[in-house]
């Protein structure tokens, strides 16, 4: 052995006996079991949704087709030119006279010459996920010009194998929707669907469309049941959508607006995505906003998997981290409106304009929105002077509906101390806080809601995530170490819960093959889903979420990574702890549970552990997975042993 290597031997011998002697002395938990301290918000621990990373087209929405409506500014992207070698079959163009549907004028004509098939393939969103065993539902709005071809419909793996093939004929020379059922004969993560002509004739083709048969609750045109599952396995309190800076826009012009996006699908204009554009080191120009998944079906969804619905509007501001543009304040009017139909869309009878809307997409009842967001992660006067126009009209016809404003990017920096004193003088109810910071912040800010005013407006950790290397940087991982900060900064939170009501990761989703941002909740390609730490982590919470909490003392070691939180479930009069050890080396901790007679043999204990660089993969998704055991303690005062670096949630009876 060389000399260099020994000394590193002896110094990270001389840094694990330190490691050890920090944690030799046990951590002492004290928990007042009897004495329940505030009520904890039910729906505390909610869902952030954004179309980011390919979110919602290319993710939660089970649309197949990229560009379906061909109006991308490129209006062939994702579709290419097929045609055999034996020459020139045919000509492609794409067209605007006499549309099918005037709110996405384009189509596509395929003109076949008949020597030869000819027509056209679309690649997916980065490739189509086709199951083996599954049904496929092909739909499109065709018209028939001249001839009489044969369309057909052909299902190519990655490979170039065909895995199945339908035929279309007969075309109406009008538009007419047609349909086709595909069953492809193995699985394929990237398969293409191909649309050829046989024989000479012309065909005009618009609104293509491929879905599984099997979607989230089996509606048609509906949600990718797997990703939807994931969520729904959260069991969130609220469901927040549809951003992030989405809401936004980078100008007022290509900001979300939520009327566009219910209806007919085919009726929905198509809208570029702000993260198309938004870092140059990662490009994705293909990511456009269908609104497949508008605004009626995220309130569906929020009902669905018991969420309450939390939409944020744009309050006239386009993002600031772009140009900033304003509504001058005197046209404000529109953007308020829009707030004050969006709440009658969610809530109004259906004898209502907006309610008939609803009423008219399947839902005549009240989806029941008791909150509303107000711009997204605004800062300045500007913001301050909008929210106040809002917060008037909004608050004098809907009293009852709580309204969460901005405070900025930040934590702590000085957009965020503008905005507190001016959100707490106009008597905000909710503020939307938002932190990306390295673990360590985490770590070290688990008592920052301590000393928070309990008078003033409540927080809504809106925004958060845990990054390995920095904000945006393309190395950030889904670690344990990661998840471990975020579980002890969430210890925080619900030993505040009176002051902090709600709180959520952010981003949710991200589709490997085009991502934006990391790290991310979960992870899907065309076929899989994959949960990370991080998942687990507000999953553990979410689903042991007590209703008041307990008061709980901690005397850790001296720098130790140690946390903890106490809740009381009261229907089923469970003591629930939750108990982070930051560290690499196990804690022994003396509990004392007081007010308690005898705890049964059979509680129930939750751990998530491993090793700090550990991630979860499609390859090996489980890696770091909550492991349930029984809890042997005879008494209120018990040693336990925690795992290095784990997340442990005690439910003691
Ligand atoms: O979560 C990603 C982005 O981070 C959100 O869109 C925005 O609100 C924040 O800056």
């Amino acid at each position: 052995m060389n000399k260099v290597k020994l000394i590193r031997l002896a110094a990270s011998a001389l840094l694990l006996a330190a490691a050890i002697s920090a944690n030799a002395q046990p951590a002492k938990i004290s928990v007042a079991v009897d004495q329940p301290g505030a009520k904890l918000n039910p729906a505390m621990w909610g869902i952030f949704f954004e179309d980011i990373n390919f979110g919602a087209d290319g993710g939660l929405y089970a649309e197949m087709v990229k560009n379906r409506d061909l109006e991308f500014p490129e209006p062939m992207m994702g579709w290419i030119k097929m045609t055999s070698n034996r020459g020139n079959g045919g000509e492609l163009s794409i067209l605007s006279e006499q549309p099918c549907n005037a709110a996405n004028p384009h189509y596509l004509r395929i003109l076949s010459k008949g020597g030869a098939p000819f027509g056209v393939s679309n690649e997916g969103f980065r490739g189509m996920g086709v199951s083996k065993d599954e049904t496929y539902d092909f739909s499109a709005q065709i018209r028939g010009i001249s001839g009489s071809p044969v369309l057909r419909l052909q299902l190519y793996g990655g490979d170039g194998a065909l895995l199945d093939s339908v035929a279309l004929t007969n075309f109406s020379s009008s538009w007419t929707k047609y349909t086709a059922v595909l069953h492809p004969k193995d699985t394929d993560s990237r398969a293409r669907l191909a649309i050829v002509l046989d024989g000479k004739g012309v065909v005009d083709l618009d609104m293509i469309s491929l879905f599984p048969r099997h979607t989230w609750k089996n509606r048609p045109g509906g949600l990718r049941a797997d990703m939807v599952q994931a969520l729904a396995d959260m069991h969130p309190g609220f469901l927040r959508f549809p951003g992030g800076c989405i809401v936004e826009g980078p100008v007022l012009s290509l900001r979300y607006q939520w009327k566009k996006t219910i209806g007919p699908v085919e009726d929905r204009p198509l809208l570029i995505n702000r993260w198309n554009t938004e870092f140059a080191h990662r490009p994705t120009p293909d990511y456009y906003q269908s609104f497949g998944l508008g605004f009626f079906e995220y309130f569906q969804l929020c009902e669905d998997i018991g969420a309450q619905p939390l939409p944020i509007l744009n309050c006239g501001m386009a993002c600031q981290f772009n140009s900033g543009e304003l509504c001058p304040l005197d046209q404000l009017d529109t953007y308020i409106q829009d707030a004050l139909d969006l709440i009658e869309f969610a809530n109004g009878p259906a004898s209502t304009t907006w309610g008939a809307k609803r009423a008219a997409m399947g839902h005549p009842e009240p989806f029941n929105m008791k909150m509303l967001g107000v711009g997204n992660e605004q800062w300045g006067q500007q913001y301050i002077d909008r929210y106040t126009l809002f917060a008037k009209a909004l608050k004098e016809k809907y009293p009852e509906i709580q309204l969460v404003s901005a405070a900025g990017p930040s934590p702590d920096d000085d957009r965020f101390k503008f905005a507190w004193p001016k959100l707490r003088e106009l008597h905000a109810d909710i503020v939307d806080e938002h932190c990306y910071a390295n673990p360590s912040w985490f770590f070290e800010n688990t008592h920052r809601y301590d000393t928070y005013d309990r008078n003033g407006p409540k927080v809504f950790f809106g925004e958060y995530a845990a990054q390995s290397d920095y904000t945006v940087s393309v190395k950030n991982r889904n670690n344990l170490e990661c998840a471990l900060a975020e579980a002890a900064y969430m210890t925080g939170l619900e030993r505040n819960g009176d002051v902090v009501r709600m709180a959520s990761y952010a981003p949710l989703f991200a589709n490997s093959e085009a991502w934006q941002w990391t790290p991310d909740l979960i992870w899907v390609d065309s076929l899989n889903v994959y949960r990370t730490p991080n998942y687990y982590v507000q999953q553990l919470y979410s689903l042991n979420h007590g209703d008041a909490v307990l008061p709980l003392k901690l005397d850790p070691p001296p720098g130790a990574k140690f946390y903890a939180s106490a809740t009381r479930n009261e229907a089923s009069g469970e003591i629930i702890l939750k108990i982070v050890n930051g560290d690499n080396t196990p804690a022994v901790v003396q509990l004392n549970l007081t007010g308690i007679g005898k705890i049964p043999p059979d509680s129930k204990m939750t751990v998530l552990a491993g090793d700090p660089s550990d991630e979860n993969s499609f390859a090996d998704p489980q890696k770091i997975s909550p492991k349930e055991s029984v809890l042997n303690v005879s008494g209120p005062s018990f040693q336990h042993e925690f795992p290095a670096n784990s997340f442990t949630v005690l439910r003691l009876q």
